[in-house]
């Protein structure tokens, strides 16, 4: 046990993505009182996972266990993007109210600079009177506005949606995806498709009346059949049938899936009888797979973070990106009636046990009977 403990502190080179400490000593402003101005988009920003991002038992139980793991050290690591307020505030210990709001309000909008380095990159922070986003001439009593481009640009999110592990594996590459992506070249950015401008009061008094979500919903329309899935040719000679699917990532200005590595899509595809019971499944999964320096796979999420140090593994689907897939079935192949072909994430965290959790994306069927049969 000690020598492990002292083999992992030995081993604890961890790099520190984004300490930037401003050389003014303001602190930042909790989110409620943003929120008595404006209301909306405190409401919206309230069920985002930025909100959530200290708080949320997913976090909280993987942070556990990576706190455990390191003897304390993993805080120094985590909580520059899950709590970013102690980049600044060098509350590590999590003794401020401040600290639990996650990416909070006041975080993003005092963000005067982003220093870009591949899976590395830092904020420059100036918490205080001047609150910065995309608005021009905006007039608030309770503090000084300005303008910056870098608000609509993919470069906000990238310094904490671009990260390398701590043995310097680029576990987590969001921003990188999407910059080769042929919407980094069309000007399409992060914000076009997860902050869409909504109806709603900028602020409650002498706002305008659009603001952008910033509640990174998983329903607005951009993001329904992100995967499309469609049967192309099926033949069933009696002995094999055949299915030729073609899978595509439509939506997605990066691959998917993207993010951490415990995100799995599952394209499944089934046999139906006349009954609609399934007579044969088959899977398919696209994800990037870690390993440990002994080929271990790690998917937990504080794993990852902690021991991969290699990428063994990635057939996700790249942006834009289409691809056929051949499944071959030999059950009971006289009593088919049709394919259903259908996709959904699966997500592995660790919550007190390990808990699988699906999300259904999209669903196409054939009928058998109709196609070419030899
Ligand atoms: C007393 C009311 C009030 C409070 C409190 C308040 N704001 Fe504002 N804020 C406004 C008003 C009014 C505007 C202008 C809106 C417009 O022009 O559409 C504004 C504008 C802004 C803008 C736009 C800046 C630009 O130029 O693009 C940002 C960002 C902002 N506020 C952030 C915050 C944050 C973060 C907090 C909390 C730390 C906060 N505000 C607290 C009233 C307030
Ligand atoms: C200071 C760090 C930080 C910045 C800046 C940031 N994010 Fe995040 N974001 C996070 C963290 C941490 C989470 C995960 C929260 C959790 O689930 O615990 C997250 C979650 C998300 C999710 C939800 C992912 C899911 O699993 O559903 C989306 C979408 C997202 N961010 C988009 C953006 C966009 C777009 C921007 C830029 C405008 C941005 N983020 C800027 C840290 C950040
Ligand atoms: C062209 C639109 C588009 C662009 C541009 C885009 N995304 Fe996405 N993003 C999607 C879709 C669609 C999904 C998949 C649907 C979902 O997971 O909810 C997704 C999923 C995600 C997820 C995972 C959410 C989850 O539940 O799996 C994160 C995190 C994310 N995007 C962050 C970003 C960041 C950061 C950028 C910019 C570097 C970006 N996205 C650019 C459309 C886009
Ligand atoms: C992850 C960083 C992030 C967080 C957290 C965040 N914002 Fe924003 N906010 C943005 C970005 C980016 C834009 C501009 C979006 C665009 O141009 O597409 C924006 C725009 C705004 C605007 C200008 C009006 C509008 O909707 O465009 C105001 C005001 C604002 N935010 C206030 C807030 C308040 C209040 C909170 C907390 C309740 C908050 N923001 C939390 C990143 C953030
Ligand atoms: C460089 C920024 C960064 C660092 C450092 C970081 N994370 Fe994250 N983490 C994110 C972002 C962004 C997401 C959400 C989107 C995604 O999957 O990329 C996330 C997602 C997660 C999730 C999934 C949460 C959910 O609700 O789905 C867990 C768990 C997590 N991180 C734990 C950790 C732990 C534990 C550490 C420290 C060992 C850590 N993270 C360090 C940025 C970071």
């Amino acid at each position: 046990m000690i020598r492990r403990l002292s083999l992992l502190l030995m081993a604890m080179a961890f790099v520190l993505p984004q300490i930037a400490i401003s050389s003014q000593k303001a602190v930042f402003e909790s989110a409620k009182v943003c929120g008595e101005c404006h209301g909306d988009i405190y409401n919206n920003w309230k069920k985002s996972l930025h909100a959530l991002s200290y708080t949320n038992p997913i976090f909280t139980n993987a942070y556990r266990k990576a706190y455990t793991d390191t003897a304390g050290k993993a805080k120094e690591y985590c909580l520059n993007c899950h709590a970013p307020t102690v980049v600044v505030t060098g509350d590590y210990g999590a003794n401020l109210p401040i600290t639990a709001e996650g990416v909070t309000c006041d975080f993003c909008h005092t963000i005067t600079k982003i220093h870009l380095n591949g899976g590395n990159s830092t904020f420059v922070n100036k918490p205080g009177k001047t609150k910065i986003s995309v608005l021009k001439n905006a007039d608030s009593k309770h503090h000084k506005t300005k303008y910056s481009a870098d608000f609509a640009s993919s470069k906000l999110c990238a310094g904490c949606h671009d990260f390398k592990n701590r043995h310097n594996v680029h576990v987590g590459v969001t921003y990188s995806e999407w910059k080769k992506s042929s919407f980094a070249k069309e000007g399409k950015h992060c914000q076009s498709c997860h902050m869409p401008e909504v109806s709603g009061k900028t602020a409650n008094e002498g706002g305008r009346n659009k603001i952008h979500d910033h509640s990174l919903s998983h329903n607005v329309e951009s993001m329904k059949d992100a995967v499309t899935v469609r049967t192309l040719k099926t033949t069933n000679d009696g002995k094999r049938l055949k299915t030729k699917i073609k899978i595509t990532n439509a939506k997605a200005g990066h691959s998917i899936p993207t993010g951490t590595p415990a995100r799995l899509l599952i394209l499944e595809v089934r046999t139906i009888d006349e009954k609609g019971n399934t007579i044969e499944k088959k899977k398919r999964t696209y994800s990037k797979v870690i390993v440990t320096k002994d080929n271990r796979e790690v998917r937990e999420d504080g794993e990852v973070f902690l021991y991969g140090r290699r990428i063994a593994a990635d057939n996700r689907l790249q942006a834009g990106e289409s691809r056929i897939e051949n499944f071959l079935f030999t059950s009971n192949l006289g009593k088919v009636k049709k394919i259903i072909a259908k996709t959904y994430f699966m997500y592995r965290p660790l919550v007190t046990t390990e808990v699988e959790m699906k999300i259904s994306i999209s669903e196409t069927e054939q009928k058998v009977d109709k196609t070419p049969l030899r």
